[in-house]
């Protein structure tokens, strides 16, 4: 036994959930549920990012305070994570004292270790975007109310890490996934790293927590947020907590967070002194159609919809079934229906029904007894015993498309089984036969059903509960002859899409 630290990014709290968030949540989630069957202690932690300019104009607008805003918006992360039946261990928010404290805390260490300095930076500065904007963007003509601003500001020494960080990822091969992720880093940090400037004068911006050496300052977003992995591990508050969590065993991030985690975050980690998380791994994007999900092009897919219209198991299954962890992979509501009709409903639905309906017509709706095995059902044995260590190597490597895709080849080879074997024939003929292979089949699908419950929590429950299958232990043989199995609907009637 041993533990697993899982961490999602935390949300920015204006924009409204959708598949990208999702997706993450439901990965940390499903890796959680892994590695709890497998008597692992879990902590999963996910929460939102409540600071910065953007929050502080989006209350603006709304005539609230950030803090009456983000209060407001908290609650459709919340939710969603119910409906998606996320269980996660700790949900930070960022406006938390438990946090700002630690925010502080680490900000006076990095300072104390001589690792922050001040300095003056001067440039154009346009007023309405409230930043400073590049000379070719000044020139641009493109932005108004600009105007030459100097303005004193703390920086943080992340340069002084450089070779230390290009060490450090050279000697530990698993810190950044997937490889060709590394291999960016390490070509990022060829160029000379520059230092990082941690502070935002509050007479510009005062949505954030405020420096401790200098109250006239807050502290810039990502180096507030980064922090939540270990404010919520218990760092400077919970020692034994910290010492039983950290290092996180992964930060699972999409791949446009990879700096801010692979740089930012882990020099910051140096500084403190502070080991450095196991594993960063880097997902793809979620395409829609093969464009880019934005706000503009109003192309944003919202779960709720999708779960409105197909159930949360579904969906949480067609996001770990589509995306290779790593690569982007592409959305359209024709991918949906053909993954839930061919996997789900033609593959594991429809092996249910077939063992449902054939143990209720011919057997008086009662597990069979197995009998004496024959080679056949000898190979579908060993194919139930071998799945759960081939799952287990598979979720340790992150390879959950390949772990979901495992369970399903195994489905379709009971359905073979089946198909070869014809219980429905056998019945008219050599009824000890025709209970053997309904025997093999139904606690195949047991197995299934357990090898996806970390995927599908509700459906598979559901298998199990028809089947009368108390006992979870994923081992061939589990399935009491005699069990009186339980009538039901269909568990994913196919999807009827309208020829046009
Ligand atoms: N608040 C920061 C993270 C701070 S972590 C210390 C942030 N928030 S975010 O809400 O903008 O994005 C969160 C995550 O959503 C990122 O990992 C990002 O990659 C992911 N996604 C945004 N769009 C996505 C897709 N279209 N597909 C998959 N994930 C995507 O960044």
């Amino acid at each position: 036994m041993s533990k697993f630290f899982v961490t999602t990014p935390i949300y920015y709290v204006n924009d409204a959930p959708h598949i990208g968030h999702a997706y993450t949540t439901i990965l940390a989630d499903v890796l959680s549920r892994y590695h709890r069957t497998l008597g692992d202690k879990v902590f999963f932690l996910t929460g939102l990012d409540e600071h910065g300019q953007k929050v502080m104009q989006a209350a603006q607008k709304r005539g609230l305070s950030p803090q009456a805003h983000c209060d407001d918006l908290s609650p459709r992360f919340l939710n969603l994570w119910k409906t998606l039946d996320i269980r996660y261990d700790d949900f930070i928010r960022t406006t938390q004292e438990r946090h700002k404290k630690i925010v502080q805390l680490v900000l006076q260490k990095v300072n104390d270790n001589g690792d922050i300095y001040t300095d003056e930076y001067e440039g154009w500065y346009s007023v309405a975007e409230e930043r400073f904007i590049t000379d070719a963007e000044y020139e641009s003509g493109q932005f108004r109310d600009v105007k030459k601003l100097k303005e004193k500001n703390y920086f943080f020494k992340m340069s002084k890490y450089q070779q230390k960080l290009i060490d450090y990822i050279d000697a530990h091969p698993d810190f950044i996934r997937p490889e060709h992720r590394k291999n960016e880093m390490l070509g990022f940090l060829r160029q000379p790293l520059g230092d990082l400037c941690i502070s935002r004068p509050k007479a510009r911006m005062d949505w954030g927590i405020e420096i401790p050496f200098d109250r006239e300052y807050v502290t810039y977003v990502w180096f507030d947020a980064l922090v939540n992995y270990i404010s919520a591990a218990g760092y400077g508050s919970d020692e034994p907590k910290f010492k039983k969590w950290w290092p996180a065993d992964v930060h699972l991030i999409g791949k446009d967070i990879l700096t801010t985690h692979c740089v930012y975050w882990t020099t910051m980690l140096f500084s403190l002194g502070v080991p450095l998380p196991k594993t960063i791994f880097a997902h793809g994007w979620w395409l829609i159609a093969d464009t880019k999900m934005s706000k503009s092009l109003g192309n944003v897919v919202n779960p709720l919809d999708l779960i409105e219209s197909y159930g949360v198991d579904a969906v949480r299954f067609y996001l770990m079934r589509e995306m290779v962890l790593g690569l982007d992979a592409n959305f359209t509501p024709d991918s949906f229906i053909k993954c839930f009709n061919s996997d789900l409903a033609n593959d594991f639905g429809n092996l249910l029904n077939r063992v449902s309906g054939l143990i209720h017509k011919n057997h008086d709706g009662q597990i069979p007894q197995p009998g004496i095995l024959t080679p056949a059902e000898e190979d579908i044995k060993t194919q139930g015993n071998a799945l759960p260590g081939k799952i287990t190597e598979l979720i340790n490597q992150f390879k959950v498309q390949e772990a979901v895709t495992s369970v399903l080849d195994f489905v379709r080879s009971l359905n073979k089984y089946m198909e070869v074997q014809a219980p429905w024939k056998l019945a008219k003929t050599d009824m000890d036969s025709a209970r053997r292979v309904l025997y093999t089949a139904a606690e195949g699908l047991r197995i299934a059903a357990i090898m996806l419950a970390p995927v599908m929590p509700q459906k598979t429950a559901a298998v199990l509960d028809i089947l009368g299958a108390s006992n979870t232990q994923p081992v061939w043989g589990q399935l009491k002859p005699g069990t009186i199995l339980k009538a039901h609907p269909p568990l994913f009637p196919r999807i009827e899409v309208e020829k046009k």
